[in-house]
């Protein structure tokens, strides 16, 4: 059986991942791609948990946040009924809003690489992607598309944190070990160019 790809979508806060996800999702339809969309955090028990968490109601520490978020994943892969693992295996092409790459460029703010990386990474659990695209803006335009959008804001959406998370994603972007396929595209421009590069980039992985 062919075993689908899985490619994760990255980006700040504001960087308009819905939108250029809903545009990828177009291309696969029209084309016939057999693909499912998820995101993390997942609509599991342990998203729950999270999302009470991210909208300040529930008080988290750091290494809990990071936890959380490892606990939520391990979920999403191994799920039997719609887990990324069984949809892969399906022959299945998963697009995932978000993933391990969150986790260490939000949690590694606060808690150190040298447990976050391997309980991630290494975690055989933990499938690794084909491909991640990263959906680049300047913290300006993040900060100004969450103020158009928003009445309220998430943990990690202050204009201070977002400016820290594109850094971190920067310096993840630049240790990680072999076999991680990154592929950072400028988010700043038109929805329809920016789109325009991330089917270039899906297609080099699918076709
Ligand atoms: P979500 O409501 O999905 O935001 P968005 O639509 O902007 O992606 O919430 C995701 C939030 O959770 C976002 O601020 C990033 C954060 N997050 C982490 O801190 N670590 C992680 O591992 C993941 C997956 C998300």
């Amino acid at each position: 059986m062919n075993c689908g790809k899985f490619i994760v979508i990255e980006g700040l806060d504001g960087s308009g991942k819905g939108t250029q996800i809903s545009l990828l999702a177009g291309e696969l339809s029209r084309r016939k791609i057999p693909f499912q969309l998820t995101a993390e955090p997942t609509q599991y028990a342990t998203g729950g948990l999270i999302r009470d968490a991210l909208a300040g109601l529930t008080k988290r520490t750091p290494a809990e946040m990071a936890a959380l978020f490892l606990a939520d994943r391990t979920a999403h892969c191994e799920n039997p009924v719609d887990g990324i693992g069984k949809l892969l295996s399906d022959g299945v092409n998963v697009i995932c809003d978000r993933y391990y790459y969150s986790s260490l460029a939000y949690q590694g703010m606060d808690v150190g690489f040298e447990w976050l990386m391997p309980a991630n990474l290494d975690c055989p659990a933990i499938i690794r992607p084909d491909l991640c695209v990263f959906l680049d803006v300047p913290t300006e335009v993040a900060d100004g598309r969450i103020a158009a959008g928003r009445n309220s804001r998430e943990i990690y959406e202050t204009r201070d944190a977002i400016a820290r998370v594109r850094e971190k994603y920067f310096e993840v972007f630049g240790i990680l070990p072999e076999g991680h396929k990154i592929k950072i595209i400028d988010a700043s421009r038109e929805p329809s160019a920016v789109a325009k590069d991330v089917w270039e980039a899906v297609w080099e992985v699918l076709g």
